[in-house]
């Protein structure tokens, strides 16, 4: 999916063109992946675009800057803010937002001395199903990676930092040289911890597995919101490392996440989960988490941040 350039970036606190966010080659970000990150959808309802648990997602950046010893110079807040000005300034009715906190230009040793700035940008694009329509009714065909999470002593996976997309990137490229849709990471000691970009669930007789942070999962916000859906239909949730062999007997399991949003997984390793199909768990949370986040159904967890557009108003 090709970006599609939109009017605005938000930089340290400024709007400004699209064609004018841009860092030096020298930067350290560029050398040492040293940039930390989030992905938001913001959602068309009829009241209007609404952002997806905002202030979470920019809790969890500024979460991941303190681990990596940043110093963000805004709050929570104030990047939330910034959120809803961007959505504004660029007339969307519905987006992903990519906030991106880097080590810019001015030095290049590992060790980022105070010569190196940190920079903040926050961009807003549209943005499809991450998966495709159909893996969204029909599930998804995956593979258990070959490719495992890094140990919890390496790199720290619950920040969500663009060092560790190199191994994502490792672990999606071969599912998709495959012929798979997507990857599965196994942690350190073999156990299951997450797809390539998702958090991942499992349904085994009649409850819903997935695995603890500890086990090298990224602490997902669409993760959480499942949990928070799973107990409002009380449906016992455990939180335990899930051996791999759990995915082909499970009887329905799916992915999660902003981009994956809740697509059901088919089959794994080229054997049927369950039905082969999206079951009835994974729709019923499915549909409950399409509609809050369409706006269809009360948005009882105050999950939605509305966002005053005047969508595709005169630039
Ligand atoms: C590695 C990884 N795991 C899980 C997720 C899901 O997290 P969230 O639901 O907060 O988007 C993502 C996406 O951000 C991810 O990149």
């Amino acid at each position: 999916m090709a970006l599609t350039k939109t009017d605005k970036i938000w930089h340290n606190g400024r709007m400004v063109a699209w064609d004018d966010a841009r860092i030096h080659v020298l930067s350290h970000v560029v050398h040492y992946g040293s940039a930390v990150f989030e992905g938001i959808r913001c959602y068309k309802t009829a009241q209007g675009p609404s952002i997806f648990r905002l202030r979470e997602h920019m809790l969890r950046l500024v979460r991941s800057a303190h681990i990596y010893r940043m110093d963000l110079p805004f709050t929570v807040d104030q990047l939330a803010a910034a959120a809803g000005d961007l959505v504004r300034a660029n007339h969307m009715d519905s987006c992903y937002i990519r906030p991106v906190v880097l080590r810019g230009y001015g030095d290049l040793g590992v060790h980022a001395s105070s010569a190196v700035p940190i920079e903040t940008y926050m961009a807003c694009w549209s943005w499809g199903r991450y998966l495709g329509e159909e893996a969204l009714r029909d599930g998804v065909d995956v593979c258990v990676s070959s490719w495992r999470r890094p140990a919890p002593d390496t790199l720290p996976q619950m920040a969500k930092a663009a060092a560790n997309y190199m191994n994502s990137q490792l672990i999606k490229m071969e599912a998709i040289a495959d012929g798979y849709v997507e990857g599965v990471a196994l942690d350190e000691q073999g156990y299951v911890a997450e797809g390539s970009g998702e958090n991942l669930f499992a349904v085994y007789d009649g409850s819903l597995w997935t695995s603890p942070v500890a086990h090298s999962v990224l602490p997902g916000i669409t993760r959480a919101s499942i949990l928070t859906l799973a107990s409002n239909f009380e449906i016992p949730v455990v939180e335990q490392p899930i051996p791999r062999e759990m995915l082909y007997i499970a009887d329905e399991a799916f992915f999660c996440g902003t981009a994956a949003e809740v697509t059901p997984i088919r089959s794994v390793d080229k054997i049927t989960v369950g039905a082969g199909r999206r079951g009835p768990i994974t729709e019923r949370l499915q549909k409950e988490f399409f509609a809050i986040t369409a706006g269809e159904t009360p948005d009882r967890h105050g999950w939605l941040t509305p966002v005053n557009v005047t969508v595709g108003a005169a630039r």
